[in-house]
């Protein structure tokens, strides 16, 4: 069979088994009437919204089984605590990662990078160091490293990005040195859509031993994660951009590192025991998890994992892929529209501007014609440096999103054009 043809094949397969207006019904939120106007949510890389099967599950919880975990000896608390446990087994599973332990539940990607820049980065790096990122990185991604930094003295080393928004490989290679002792980049970038080779990476900093954080934040929903075929040390990402609940995210650590690393906060639970002259530590995964957590938002992110696994993510990629390629190119029959970021391995993510409109008036009146998209510098401001614009508008799309939307988008778009003349 030809490659065309292949793909074809693949594409009737796609259309068997992918109904998006079935999996729009999932979505409450998406029937609503903003403005009078039926809802075309494209925000989806600042939040996603829920299916009812999460909500559904945050509701169960809450209503008949609200307790604490490993605690009690009481009914309630066998059961949260069984949810609970059985939710780190889901994400082991969707992430392949080898062992339950090293899954740890965190607030978010945020947390998770924190956690790493303070418990691994604060004990195994010294003055000198050197920290390698990327030009594309969120805000999260760079932040804790420049904390790190202050305090030990490291250097903070960024590899920069092509006009298309994609990393130079050549130049990353060449930044990874004897001096590099971390590395940490982003899968996918939440403001050009970008997606990284990250194996690639992950394979030239192990070649001299350096360690690597991917933040994955706006991977999950959008492509197959395989921990270990990505070979990276740490992940991290956060629930509420899979369809899950927020304030709860994961932090995945190769269970050799995590066992080295000392606690990132101290409390409840991450104890073994706890005396005035000394503590000893819990084992993982809970030696990184002090206090009570977020219980609900634990049981609700495996409730959306389960979702996904339902529609499957080679299913999600595929039609979302299809809607970014219909999306640019009416996007770029718009006169004066320019799309920042035009990565070969890109995810359906979109930022545009136009020289003589402000992001934010356009994001304005897109609100008012009920297209919700963001509009700023999408927590990326050095990004925005290196494009030259003080921010984009950006419209990010989910698998529930459909063509439909894509042609509200342009309609509302050309709205913004009659205004400004
Ligand atoms: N990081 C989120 C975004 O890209 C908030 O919009």
């Amino acid at each position: 069979m030809t490659k065309r043809g292949a793909v074809l094949e693949n594409r009737k397969k796609l259309d068997a088994s992918f109904q998006v207006e079935r999996y729009r019904r999932d979505f409450p939120i998406l029937s609503q009437k903003v403005y009078g106007k039926p809802l075309a949510y494209l925000d989806n890389a600042a939040t996603t919204q829920k299916p009812k099967s999460v909500i559904d599950m945050l509701n169960r919880y809450y209503s008949f089984e609200n307790a604490n975990i490993h605690r009690g000896i009481h009914y309630l608390s066998q059961q949260a605590t069984d949810a609970y446990d059985e939710a780190r087994q889901t994400i082991q599973k969707f992430l392949n990662a080898r062992e339950a332990r090293e899954i740890i539940f965190v607030r978010g990607t945020t947390e998770g990078i924190n956690l790493v820049a303070q418990s691994y980065g604060h004990t195994f790096l010294k003055s000198g160091d050197e920290i390698l990122i990327t030009a594309m990185e969120h805000h999260s991604n760079i932040v804790p490293w420049q904390i790190l930094s202050d305090q030990i003295g490291a250097k903070l080393r960024v590899a920069p990005i092509n006009d298309n928004g994609e990393l130079i490989l050549e130049e990353f290679e060449k930044l990874v040195n004897e001096r590099t002792k971390f590395v940490a980049v982003t899968h996918i970038s939440n403001a050009l859509g970008t997606m990284n080779p990250v194996k690639r990476l992950v394979q030239m900093a192990h070649q001299l031993n350096i360690p690597v954080l991917v933040d994955g934040a706006q991977a999950v929903p959008h492509t197959v994660v395989d921990i270990q075929d990505l070979g990276c040390d740490f992940f991290v990402f956060s629930g509420h951009k899979i369809f899950g609940p927020t304030g709860i995210g994961i932090l995945y650590g190769k269970a050799e590192l995590l066992e080295k690393m000392p606690p990132y906060q101290g409390g409840g639970d991450m104890i073994s025991s706890v005396r005035f002259e000394k503590t000893t530590y819990n084992k993982l995964p809970f030696k990184f998890e002090a206090g009570t957590p977020h219980i609900a938002g634990v049981i609700g992110l495996g409730a959306a994992i389960e979702y996904v696994n339902q529609i499957g993510l080679k299913n999600i990629f595929e039609y979302e892929q299809e809607l970014l390629h219909y999306a640019t190119s009416v996007l770029m029959k718009i006169p004066g529209l320019r799309i920042m970021g035009q990565a070969r391995e890109k995810a359906s993510i979109i930022s545009f501007v136009f020289d003589d409109i402000h992001a934010h008036d356009i994001g304005t009146i897109l609100d008012q014609q009920g297209v919700a998209i963001r509009a700023g510098h999408h927590c990326a401001m050095p990004l925005m440096e290196r494009l030259g614009v003080p921010a984009t508008a950006r419209a990010s799309f989910a698998f529930y999103n459909t063509k439909e939307e894509v042609d509200r988008l342009v309609q509302a778009i050309h709205a913004v054009l009659e205004v400004f003349g």
